[in-house]
């Protein structure tokens, strides 16, 4: 096992990194102030998961309540985030029960937003079942809902006492699932750590394969790097945004397609794409490396063409980003493969060229 730490001052918390953790009472009970938890979940992975994970805590006498909630990106919403307060008043959880996720970014978003709220904010733990989850979503606090309107627009940072990544549950995960968490593994070295960039080229298929070694590295390199810039810019005001990379676009995608019609690491591949067609037709980045960029998303099983919603629409969903300040979007942009700027300084005219000429009919 590995355990990197994000550093948050009294905050701080460790990323648990290793093979059949969910086994491993004593990584949760570490960090419980109460020996009362409630598990949140999904009805996919509660099959494959949930009697696992209970039956460690109540052997090691914790007491588990358990919330099992429909499964999709569709129900990151209110309805299904008052399930939960629900199933907490009724079973009593208190201020020291602690929550824990056992799923995908889903499931990790909704119950953390559900802890940032619930009487005031109760403690909980990340235990993460995707690699999207894994890399990126389970670290770092940002916790969200969705609206029709636009993803992710209801949230808080709030962060979990522990995160406990246990890459066996990974066997499970469908292709499709896997290769939407690389998406998020190369946007690391897209943005910060072109080693990273390079080792993922040389390195896709054994990824792609499960192989335990690949994904234990590409696991460990990107928690590092989520766990850097989070311990930088905790509540995004600066480097924290580059980790949007692709995502105002992506963003777009699944509003307009609808949630869950495209996932989301998908929507951010064929953003990343259009971000880096975006840097090249600004003069920033050489068509070689939207080739690399292309090429290594594809390569990953990846779209790397967006589909065609409209210009307008696009403006428009894209209009409703969280990173709007002033009323102008904001874009982040590559300089070079492994460095990253955050702009509103997008001639209109290049955007929406790349909207027309980029984008095809899905
Ligand atoms: P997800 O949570 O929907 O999970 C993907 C699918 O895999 C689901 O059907 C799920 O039930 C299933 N599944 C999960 N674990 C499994 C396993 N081990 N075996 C078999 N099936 C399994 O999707 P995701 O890609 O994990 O997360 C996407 C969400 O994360 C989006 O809502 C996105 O906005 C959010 N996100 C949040 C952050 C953040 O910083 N908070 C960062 C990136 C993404
Ligand atoms: N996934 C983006 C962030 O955590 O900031």
């Amino acid at each position: 096992m590995q355990t990197l730490t994000v550093a948050l001052g009294d905050r701080s918390y460790p990323i648990h990194i290793g093979v059949g953790l969910i086994h491993k009472t004593q990584l949760i009970a570490a960090n419980l102030p109460q020996k009362k938890v409630a598990v949140i979940t999904n009805a996919t992975i509660a099959p494959l998961y949930l009697a696992t994970l209970t039956s460690a805590l109540k052997s090691g006498g914790i007491e588990v309540v358990s919330i099992v909630l429909p499964d999709g990106e569709a129900y990151k919403n209110w309805e299904t985030l008052n399930r939960i307060f629900d199933a907490l008043l009724t079973n009593r959880c208190e201020r020291k029960t602690t929550l824990i996720a056992l799923g995908g970014g889903v499931i990790g978003d909704l119950t953390g937003f559900a802890a940032a709220v619930y009487l005031r904010g109760v403690p909980y733990i990340q235990v993460p079942t995707t690699l999207l989850a894994l890399v990126d979503s389970a670290v770092g606090g940002k916790t969200a809902i969705n609206h029709p309107l636009g993803k992710n627009m209801v949230g808080a940072f709030y962060q979990p006492r522990a995160v406990i990544a246990d890459t066996e549950t990974l066997n499970t995960l469908p292709e499709r699932e896997l290769a939407a968490g690389i998406a998020e593994t190369i946007k690391y070295g897209l943005i910060r750590d072109p080693e990273f960039f390079v080792w993922l080229e040389k390195n896709i298929a054994r990824l792609l394969a499960c192989e335990p070694d690949a994904l234990a590295y590409a696991v460990e390199r990107s928690c590092r790097n989520k766990a850097e810039i989070v311990a930088l810019d905790e509540h995004e005001h600066g480097v924290r945004t580059l980790l949007n990379l692709g995502h105002t676009f992506g963003h777009a995608i699944e509003a307009g397609l609808g949630y869950g019609t495209w996932l989301h690491g998908e929507a951010v591949a064929a953003g990343m794409v259009l971000a880096a067609e975006l840097s090249q037709q600004m003069g920033l980045i050489s068509r070689q490396d939207v080739t690399r960029v292309t090429a290594l998303l594809a390569r990953a099983k990846l779209p790397v063409s967006a589909p065609e919603l409209g210009v307008e629409r696009y403006l428009d969903l894209m209009g409703h980003d969280k990173k709007v300040e002033g009323g102008k979007v904001r874009f982040v942009l590559l300089k070079s493969i492994g460095e990253a700027f955050v702009t509103d300084l997008v001639p209109d005219a290049a955007l929406r060229d790349i909207l027309v000429r980029r984008t095809v009919n899905a």
